[in-house]
């Protein structure tokens, strides 16, 4: 029998965020009945599936509307493919149409989910121990987490009630610089941000690119959530305002079409330059890592994404639509709801607060006692409610008294009736 010390494996193995979110799905489980506020995911109902036949029957035809053969048709969908993926021109539409994104497609590679596209972009771009990810705090796990398999170094940047603040940003870089380190990327979900639901507004977003260009930063921007704005304002993605090539854009379809197609991309149209002055393209290169890591994304999932955007015109605004309306009432009938357990009388005294995000699935509430795992526990087994710690997106201590809530996969009447099990804790507490 071989045994193995556990503390002598990859410190990604034990990884304390992998255990937080363990335990979090072990005891949604255990009470399947506790309405799951922790949850993330998107809503079951959007999907069926026949719906996956339809769209790769819509891919299918694509192809041949291309002049693709039934051997090619073949090959395309069942043999391996190349690397960076084979719906590139695809997305490089849809970016352009809804996101005012203007990128060859060249530069895009379609990866197996955003969180594959997150250990690329980090694998390329930190060649040694010196180079280190500035990352918004509270943080989305999955980059941290990528981080850590890596063995990169995660430096926070704390985030204001409006996101991550660029002074904040120039201050972080000159001090990791200046303790002979180089600050290579800032990783930021510009809106909507998991988990605190802050968005940066224009000027913040604009002085971020200048930041990044005075520090000599590239920008990981993250953008699971834009779609899912309360409203129709423009809110322009760092990507489309980016002219000076600092962004680095991560995308994700768990949300715009579903989660178990497995399939992101990232946009990285940077150039590189060898010592010999030859250019190449940094999707090019960031190839050699995905060919490495996963061969190339399954043609198959990206075929039925593939097929959901050529149904969509490539638009998944439009395709979204219905989505986006049912997240804008979940959102809203959150907001309400707590606003109605906790009237203002009572909680300014009681030391509890939360935000009010302009979209997106998440909102995070102060509340005046240790919200750790002993207490999510009790309040799934007493109260029925689950949420999520905010300390799990901290990495050096923050957050514990504060929740995140999450609307995302719930039915408009377990939204309200969970707000109501969360009041009941909180009164026990009180
Ligand atoms: C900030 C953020 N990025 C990325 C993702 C999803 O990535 P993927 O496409 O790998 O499912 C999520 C999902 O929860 C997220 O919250």
């Amino acid at each position: 029998m071989v045994e193995l010390k556990r503390d002598e494996l990859h410190a990604s193995v034990c990884d304390p965020v992998s255990a937080s979110m363990n335990f979090l799905n072990e005891v949604a489980s255990r009470y399947p009945d506790a309405i799951p506020l922790a949850a993330g995911r998107p809503y079951d109902g959007f999907y069926e599936a026949e719906d996956v036949h339809r769209y790769l029957d819509a891919y299918l035809s694509y192809l041949r509307s291309q002049g693709l053969g039934p051997d090619e048709v073949r090959r395309q969908l069942l043999q391996y493919g190349r690397t960076n993926g084979q719906i590139h021109p695809l997305i490089a539409r849809w970016l352009e149409r809804d996101e005012g994104i203007r990128v060859p497609p060249a530069a895009i590679a379609v990866t197996a989910g955003c969180q594959e596209a997150m250990v690329i972009a980090l694998r390329g771009l930190c060649a040694g121990p010196r180079d280190v990810l500035l990352a918004g705090e509270p943080c989305y796990v999955g980059i941290t987490g990528a981080a850590r398999i890596l063995d990169i170094e995660v430096v926070p940047v704390p985030e204001t009630a409006h996101g991550v603040d660029p002074a904040a940003v120039a201050v972080v870089a000159r001090q990791v610089r200046a303790s002979g380190r180089r600050p290579r990327a800032l990783y930021v979900v510009p809106d909507f941000a998991n988990p605190s639901g802050a968005c940066l507004d224009v000027p913040a977003r604009m002085a971020l690119l200048d930041v990044a260009e005075q520090e000599d930063l590239l920008i990981l921007e993250d953008d699971p959530y834009g779609l899912f704005g309360v409203d129709d304002r423009p809110r322009p993605r760092l990507k489309s305002l980016d002219t000076r090539q600092r962004v680095i854009y991560l995308g994700s379809f768990a949300k715009s079409v579903f989660p178990g197609a497995r399939v992101g991309f990232l946009v990285a149209d940077q150039t590189v330059v060898d010592q010999a002055g030859r250019r190449t393209l940094l999707a090019d290169e960031l190839s050699n890592v995905k060919s490495m890591l996963t061969v190339n994304t399954a043609p198959i999932a990206q075929a039925v994404v593939g097929g959901v955007l050529v149904e969509a015109d490539c638009s998944l605004r439009a395709a979204n639509r219905e989505k986006i309306a049912f997240y804008r009432r979940n959102l809203a009938l959150l907001l309400d709801a707590l606003e109605r357990a906790f009237p203002p009388s009572t909680r300014d005294s009681a030391g509890i607060r939360w935000n009010a995000p302009a979209g997106g699935f998440f909102v995070v509430m102060d509340v005046p006692f240790l919200a750790d795992e002993a207490l999510l526990e009790r309040s799934a087994r007493e109260f029925g409610v689950l949420w999520t710690p905010m300390s799990f997106f901290y990495a050096g201590g923050g957050g514990e008294r504060a929740l995140r809530l999450s609307h995302s996969c719930l039915e408009p009447e377990q939204v309200e009736e969970g707000v109501r099990r969360l009041a009941r804790l909180v009164a026990a507490l009180a």
